[in-house]
């Protein structure tokens, strides 16, 4: 159902991979509201990706950009205000990549090299990105800003490895530069902490299968779903929550204030 959310409206939307992708059922369904943006992923990405086929069924048009990359983070901005043919109104930050994670390398264990090229790309990747909006005043008042996260930033689930940290480190840098693009700018900056959910980022971290049947049993409503996710975003990119700031938000099916559920009690108790 479409409700024209975001009839008017301009944005960039990073991370579209593949159909299972965050980023591509959010870029669907910000279409459907009405809103126009611009496509992006890294260089690497695009050649594996379908991303093209994502660009047709929106309209929209693609430009790389590696988000580690100043140069490629201001190219894809002035590029972008210009194909949209104004300032921009919404951003979704949808990375997410630990070189640990997809080798193996326990978190007792790390390649420092590898830690470090992935926060670069998980979590600084998004204050390169804010720095350089807010650098180039490319953002319209009451914009919003938004990237992705995961609760293990505040409890430990031990396989997401130094993605964990990088986690922290996003939402820490979503409140920090989210006061001073809320105080010089009207912009509103937030993350989405979201459910596990089968995509290739999500499927890379070890016992994901466990993962995610566990968060299912936990969650009252169950966990959210891509889709969900795609949903809040949106919401989250109207103007029906422009004093919504500096907040990381759950879409996880209640699943962050559990301590137990009757379905998982069940696994450890025979019957009485
Ligand atoms: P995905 O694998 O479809 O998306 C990750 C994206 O990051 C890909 O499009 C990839 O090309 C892009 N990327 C990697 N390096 C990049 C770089 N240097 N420059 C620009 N883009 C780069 O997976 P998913 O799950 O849609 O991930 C999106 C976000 O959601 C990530 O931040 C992820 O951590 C977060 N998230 C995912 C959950 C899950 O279980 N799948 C749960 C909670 C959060």
């Amino acid at each position: 159902m479409s409700y024209n959310l975001l009839k008017g409206k301009r944005g960039i939307i990073f991370g579209a991979l593949d159909s299972n992708s965050i980023a591509w059922k959010t870029a669907e369904r910000v279409h459907e509201e009405g809103g126009q943006f611009v496509l992006t992923n890294a260089p690497v990405a695009m050649r594996m990706g379908q991303i093209n086929e994502l660009a047709e069924k929106t309209g929209s048009q693609i430009i790389p950009a590696d988000a580690t990359s100043l140069e490629d983070l201001q190219n894809l901005i002035d590029q972008s205000m210009e194909i949209l043919g104004g300032k921009i109104d919404f951003v979704l930050h949808s990375i997410g990549m630990s070189i640990n994670v997809r080798k193996g390398k326990h978190y007792t264990d790390q390649n420092y090299d590898w830690t470090q090229k992935g926060t670069d790309v998980s979590a600084m990747s998004f204050h390169k990105l804010m720095q350089t909006l807010y650098k180039s005043d490319a953002m319209n008042e009451w914009g919003s800003i938004v990237a992705l996260t995961y609760m293990a930033a505040q409890r430990v689930f031990p396989d997401y490895n130094d993605m964990a940290d990088n986690k922290a480190y996003l939402e820490s840098i979503a409140r920090s530069f989210g006061y001073f693009f809320g105080r010089d700018k009207k912009v509103r900056v937030n993350t989405i902490s979201q459910s596990p959910t089968p995509t290739t980022a999500g499927s890379g971290v070890k016992g994901f299968d466990g993962f995610i049947a566990y968060a299912e049993k936990m969650s009252p409503l169950g966990n959210a779903t891509a889709l969900d996710c795609a949903n809040y975003t949106v919401a989250m990119f109207s103007d029906l929550t422009k004093r919504v700031t500096l907040q990381n938000l759950y879409n996880d099916g209640g699943f962050s204030n559990m301590g137990v559920s009757d379905a998982v009690m069940s696994t450890f108790v025979g019957d009485e």
